[in-house]
């Protein structure tokens, strides 16, 4: 019979996951201690914008038409137990209040809700980024506290997921990881994962703690990579460089590879800043906080990015105070194709030149409400062209494609002055230069 699935936590990891399982052909319940979001989820819609996920729900969740009906949402916990064969844990982890470590109460009160109703066999499989250890704890906790004894297992099973194509990220994964101690839990996984095995999405067994710091380590990579060009571009502006075609060209060694090498503002959003910062937390407690502390090197280099940006803009107004200045921001989320504005650095850098007096109107396609709530008295406009109206400057700081494809000679002609500062290098210079404006971006003086 085929295995039934439950999907704790039903977030941007969880709701992704519990529609792409149903999509599997798996039948699916996902449960939320929030009866909201299931009442939104019951009715196809997500609370964030992440491209195919709605269609993904319309296709699959019970009760709207035409769908297979094979994804349900639940808020009880005995149901969950009483239901699936194999649980996966996807409630986030979120950085501790005025600490680098990771808060992991939500993981706990996910697994002390549903061990004492696990009477019978069943697998448990943690989704979170948590911290390097936590698997056993919670293996520990899972023994002591549910009925079916050894019957219930846990595995760890890490979710690489990148907001954008989070949908796609999951049908398709590039690499599955599973920390794992039985063959039973690893055979309950590759008939979960079949269908991207049979594809070819690469099957990688590990132990539980190895399974929990391949998610960090990659994401520390990734980090790394890009203040590896930022500080490159720092260099660049000192020396008169051109970042972008220094990462052009050393990107064509393929050990270094092209991408994740794009300057600009830096990283934000709800993982890779967390991720580190809690990575070195862990480090400290097992002693090894010297093999990490270049990750807090990489941590200041990306946010310094931010107040480069406020910097040229100061020497784009011509250096003065920013009283009374008019500044156009193009983009408020942290990365495009995602309505997050979570340590967002283009929404960092509006609120500090807002901060210092100038009148900043925002504009950005999918952020706008978002980035309402989290910073109120910023401008807000409609379109990029209203933004840019009567702009003594425009930032880009978000490289959404609407931004490439804006007619810079119409833009010139709403604005007060024709300079444009591209803080994610993804603009055509030539472009805007030749509708007369003066194109500057970051790490590229003279480029
Ligand atoms: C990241 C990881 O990529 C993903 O595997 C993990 O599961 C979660 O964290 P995500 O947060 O969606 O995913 O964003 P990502 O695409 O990695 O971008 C992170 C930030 O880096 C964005 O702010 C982006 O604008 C910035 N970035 C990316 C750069 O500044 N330069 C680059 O070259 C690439």
């Amino acid at each position: 019979m085929a295995l039934k699935i439950t999907v704790i936590g039903t977030g941007y990891l969880g709701a992704t996951h519990a529609a792409a399982m149903a999509e599997l052909g798996f039948e699916v319940l996902g449960l939320d201690v929030v009866p909201e979001k299931i009442e939104t989820l019951q009715r196809g819609e997500v609370p964030m914008y992440e491209p195919g996920l709605r269609e993904l729900l319309g296709k699959h969740v019970a009760g709207i038409e035409g769908s297979s009906g094979r994804l349900r949402f639940t808020t009880d916990f005995a149901e969950v137990a009483a239901f699936g064969d194999v649980h996966f844990l996807c409630v986030n982890t979120p950085q501790k209040h005025g600490e680098y470590a990771c808060d992991m109460s939500y993981v706990d009160s996910a697994l002390a809700s549903l061990a004492p109703h696990l009477t019978g066999p069943a697998l448990v499989v943690g989704k979170s980024t948590v911290p390097v250890g936590s698997a056993d704890r919670l293996a520990a906790y899972l023994a002591e506290h549910a009925p079916a004894g050894d019957g219930a297992e846990l595995a760890w099973n890490p979710e690489f997921l990148r907001e954008g194509f989070a949908v796609e990220d999951t049908l398709h994964p590039d690499r599955l990881v599973v920390g794992v101690r039985s063959e039973r839990a690893e055979r309950l996984l590759r008939e979960v994962y079949a269908t991207p095995i049979e594809e070819g999405s690469p099957f990688v067994v590990t132990d539980f703690p190895t399974a929990e710091l391949v998610k960090t380590a990659a994401n520390s990579f990734l980090a790394t990579k890009i203040s590896f060009i930022n500080a490159m571009a720092e260099v660049c502006e000192a020396a008169g460089g051109d970042v972008a075609k220094l990462a052009e060209a050393i990107g064509y060694d393929d050990r270094i590879g092209k991408k994740f090498l794009r300057a600009g503002i830096g990283f934000g959003g709800g993982c890779l800043p967390k991720d580190i910062r809690a990575f070195m937390a862990r480090a400290g407690e097992l002693g090894a906080d010297q093999a990490l502390t270049f990750l807090r090197e990489i941590d200041s280099v990306n946010m310094r990015q931010r107040g480069r940006m406020v910097e040229l803009t100061r020497q784009a107004l011509g250096g003065g105070p920013f009283l009374g200045k008019r500044v156009a921001v193009l983009g408020a989320t942290f990365k495009p194709d995602s309505d997050d504005v979570r340590d967002s650095p283009a929404l960092n850098v509006a609120g500090q030149v807002h901060l210092q007096g100038a009148q900043v109107t925002v504009y950005d396609p999918k952020g706008m409400e978002n980035a309402r709530r989290l910073f109120p008295t910023l401008g807000y406009a409609d379109s990029a062209l209203e933004a840019v109206r009567g702009a003594d400057v425009v930032l880009h700081l978000t490289e959404w494609r609407e931004f490439r494809e804006l007619d810079p000679e119409v833009l010139g002609e709403a604005a007060a002055a024709r300079v444009i500062l591209d803080g994610r290098n993804a603009l055509d210079p030539a472009l805007w230069r030749k509708a007369g404006w003066t194109y500057r971006a970051m790490g590229r003086p003279t480029a």
